[in-house]
């Protein structure tokens, strides 16, 4: 049977792995807690659900792939609140989740015939960028971040030619699995850059929300847009992955190519969806609720991890903790030692390379279970 090369080259989404030893674990009786995976489990507000469960009406066509005008213009007035900016409504465009635009996106920009045949990401990172890359048919290349950059891509290193030949540069702030926020001349720079070389910019900033001390910048604050495309989710802010929302949002030129491309492989999301996302994104408290719940077990882990003089490296925004292996251990051997004590964590290394030497914790288990976490941890540690 034909099979895609790409597919076919294909490791297992690293995940699964870490999904299938848990697993293991459990079917023997034994506990697990989860730190895995970053999929939220707070309960979404109950605002939103009775907005979804209006929103279901006797026939529902198929949703313009546009997105409802009530959501675009949500959005626009969630940007103008959190970042004091003005994007036209016209000028976002609603997305199921943000994983398959961000799949998606190298198709849109990508220009082989034209030289622009490259696309530039973090790593570690979100498997996805590479992987909807790939199936583009782009050439990939790497950024590491490394602790001594403060977590950030150094630019300085891309050769001319790489620059060249750049379609689409992938940046992720604040960043999973770092934690680290951008400082706004990063995206400065970027823009500059894109501007001079003719390439995209896509800043995907699922996680802008979710922050302890000072609330993050936003590319989309940008004087020019240029070249410009923010993605972002109600996925972490609001605790709803199952719904899948997201949007798109930027450079009008670049929504407009999407609002060509997205007719084809797909719609907005579905309008009781749609019109619950309208609820979330107008509402700030039970955003403000879900980080004083991040804060809490967030404390207590890291109360936990110091107590044992474990390194954390990066806990300043996201709903992770970016946690440095102890000398002498990768970072699945780490992992596993953790796990045998029956904590989940994610080895650095399953995200990139430059993943090596850490792990990351998901804050995703209850508070309670970060309680138990911490008694496991006493002895794990
Ligand atoms: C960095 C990053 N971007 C994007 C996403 C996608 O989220 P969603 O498709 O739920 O919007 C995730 C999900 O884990 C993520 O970690």
């Amino acid at each position: 049977m034909p099979l895609s090369p790409i597919l076919r080259g294909q490791a297992t989404y690293p995940f699964v792995r870490l999904n299938d030893a848990a697993a293991a674990r459990r079917a023997q009786g034994l506990e697990v807690i989860d730190f895995g995976m970053g999929d939220p489990r707070e309960s979404t507000d109950p605002r939103i659900i009775q907005a979804l469960k209006n929103g279901v009406l006797e026939r529902m066509g198929y949703p313009a792939a546009v997105g409802l005008p009530e959501l675009r213009e949500a959005i626009s007035r969630w940007a103008a609140r959190r970042f004091g900016v003005l994007l036209d409504p016209a000028d976002i465009i609603p997305t199921l989740g943000t994983k398959e635009a961000i799949y998606s996106f190298a198709q849109v920009v990508l220009d082989p015939a034209a030289g622009k045949d490259t696309v530039l990401l973090t790593e570690p990172g979100y498997p996805v960028y590479e992987r909807g890359a790939l199936f583009a048919g782009a050439r990939v290349e790497t950024l590491p971040l490394l602790e001594a950059n403060g977590f950030l891509p150094d630019l300085d290193a891309v050769s001319p030619e790489v620059w060249r030949r750049t379609a689409l540069v992938w940046v992720n702030y604040p960043n999973n699995p770092t934690c680290v926020c951008a400082p706004p001349e990063l995206y400065e720079r970027l823009a500059a850059l894109a501007r001079e070389h003719d390439f995209v910019v896509a800043s995907d900033e699922a996680y802008t929300e979710l922050w302890f001390d000072e609330p993050p910048v936003s590319a989309l604050q940008l004087t020019d847009l240029t070249n410009v495309a923010v993605f972002n989710t109600l996925s972490k802010r609001s605790s709803m992955t199952g719904y899948r929302s997201g949007f798109v949002a930027g450079d009008p030129a670049l929504i407009g190519a999407l609002k060509q491309f997205r007719p084809t492989i797909g719609t907005a999301p579905q309008e009781f969806v749609q019109r619950a996302s309208v609820v979330a994104w107008d509402d700030e408290a039970h955003v403000e609720r879900a980080r004083a719940v991040y804060a809490r077990k967030r404390r207590l882990l890291l109360r936990a991890l110091a107590a044992k003089e474990v390194r954390v490296a990066g806990a300043d925004a996201t709903m992770y903790l970016w946690v440095a292996t102890p000398a002498g251990e990768t970072s699945e051997e780490f992992a596993a030692r953790l796990l045998e004590h029956g904590v989940l964590v994610a080895p650095g290394s399953f995200l990139g390379p430059s993943g090596e030497g850490y792990v990351r914790f998901a804050l995703v288990p209850t508070e309670d279970e970060c309680a138990r976490a911490v008694e496991l941890l006493e002895v794990a540690l």
